[in-house]
């Protein structure tokens, strides 16, 4: 049982051919991010034409690298993400799966990084806590079974990486600026600055990354009036970093801690973040689960493990789909065919 993996939700084209027996036969990857850069953001226009133009070549190469001339089924992203992009993939994938008269399953972008760990030679056991951490979310959630997920807790203002990224450009990095104000923050001190780690000593399992943004914002600007931002960069980046990665740690070991799990699975962009692997390792007593680092960002492979997954248990979808919100907790443990 093969499943063709069609990823679009927002910059990065993404296709895979997942086998149930076999695992992962290929996969292949497109990033927009140079043609966005300039802009300092995805544009959403410039993100469903570029789309169009890398889907079909990328299925192509995957289905040959993979010696395969049709899929047994076809799992696409049908949402949240930017309604255009999602448009692409749903188009194609609808499409496909007429002209080989085979199954077409709508995925949940947010399900499909849940599920991500699962492509990895030991997978975790359900239940687990998760810790979704990407561009557009941050969220504590537990997750039962397949479509079982309570959200614990989420961000009240910016994502996880969109305070990685809103960071870097006030520091003058480059786009997207999460992994370079990482590799920044490896060369600089990170106990220079005494940034606050937002609501961590609160009960609620809620995030809110708006006040330290503010804090970094007013060091930047009193460096800038210094003359010193030169050299003070790399530890105002450390010091951010450390304050980020605690309060992400602190939130989901509470979390785990309450719901009484002793595995979490990091997923989403920002689970690439050396510093957040290493500190949650070290300071949290069960197991902790990842998926390879290309698989922590958008991906196909996500999409066709958590469609194969929900083909398997629940059948085909029926409609098109392409929906910009979609919250994951609407989402239900599917019911046997
Ligand atoms: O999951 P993803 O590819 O896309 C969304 O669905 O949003 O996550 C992208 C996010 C960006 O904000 C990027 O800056 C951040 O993940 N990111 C990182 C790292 N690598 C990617 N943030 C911190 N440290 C990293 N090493
Ligand atoms: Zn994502």
């Amino acid at each position: 049982m093969t499943t063709l993996g069609i990823e679009t939700s927002c910059d990065e084209t993404g296709v895979a051919l997942f086998c149930a027996e076999k695992g992962l036969l290929a996969h292949a990857l497109h990033s927009q991010v140079d043609l966005h850069a300039v802009y300092g953001g995805v544009v959403p226009e410039i993100a469903s034409r570029d789309h169009i133009r890398m889907l079909l070549p990328l299925i192509q190469q995957v289905m040959s690298n993979a010696g395969i001339e049709k899929p047994d089924a076809i799992a696409y992203t049908a949402g949240p993400g930017l309604v255009g992009a999602l448009m692409v993939g749903s188009g194609m994938a609808n499409g496909l799966a007429l002209a080989w008269d085979c199954p077409v399953v709508a995925v949940h972008h947010m399900e499909g990084h849940l599920l991500a760990p699962l492509l990895e030679d030991e997978p975790p056991e359900f239940p687990f806590l998760a810790l979704l951490v990407s561009g557009g979310h941050t969220m504590l959630i537990s997750v039962r079974q397949l479509g079982d997920y309570e959200i614990l807790g989420t961000t009240l203002d910016d994502a996880a990486g969109e305070a990685f990224d809103k960071t870097a450009k006030l520091l003058g990095l480059g786009y997207p600026g999460g992994p370079l104000l990482a590799a920044l923050a490896e060369e600089g001190d990170d106990a220079a600055y005494p940034f606050p780690r937002p609501m961590l000593n609160k009960p609620t399992l809620d995030f809110s990354f708006s006040g330290l943004k503010t804090a970094v914002m007013l060091q930047v600007r009193k460096a800038e009036a210094a003359g010193e931002l030169d050299a003070c960069r790399k530890d105002i980046a450390a010091s951010f970093q450390r304050a980020a990665v605690d309060t992400l740690v602190g939130k989901a070991i509470k979390a785990a801690e309450q719901q009484d799990l002793n595995r979490i699975v990091v997923a989403g962009g920002v689970g690439a973040n050396r510093l957040l692997r290493a500190e949650i390792a070290r300071r949290f007593a069960g197991e902790v689960f990842y998926p390879r680092f290309e698989f922590c960002t958008d991906n196909g492979a996500m999409i066709a493990v958590a469609g194969a997954l929900r083909l398997a248990e629940a059948g085909a979808s029926e409609e098109i789909r392409a929906q910009a919100r979609w919250s994951l907790d609407t989402l239900t443990v599917p019911a046997a065919t």
